[in-house]
């Protein structure tokens, strides 16, 4: 193995949401299973999102500096 994947399974958006390719499921603070529907999804990691465990976009109000 390379090291290096073009389609990583996991990434981790800069001051934004983890990207997951294909299906997973997750499991918020409360316990509760959130099985991914879309090829791609986002799973917010600021803990502002109005949609936990998904990101909704909200990172982008935050200031640079306290953004995840
Ligand atoms: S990471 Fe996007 S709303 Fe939290």
């Amino acid at each position: 193995m390379s090291g290096h994947d073009d389609h990583p399974d996991v990434i981790l958006c800069a001051g934004g949401p983890m990207l997951l390719r294909g299906d997973h499921v997750i499991e918020d603070a409360d316990g509760t299973q959130h099985r991914t529907v879309r090829p791609i999804s986002a799973v917010c990691r600021c803990g502002k999102s109005a949609s936990q465990p998904w990101c909704d976009g909200t990172h982008k109000l935050i200031p640079k500096q306290r953004r995840p």
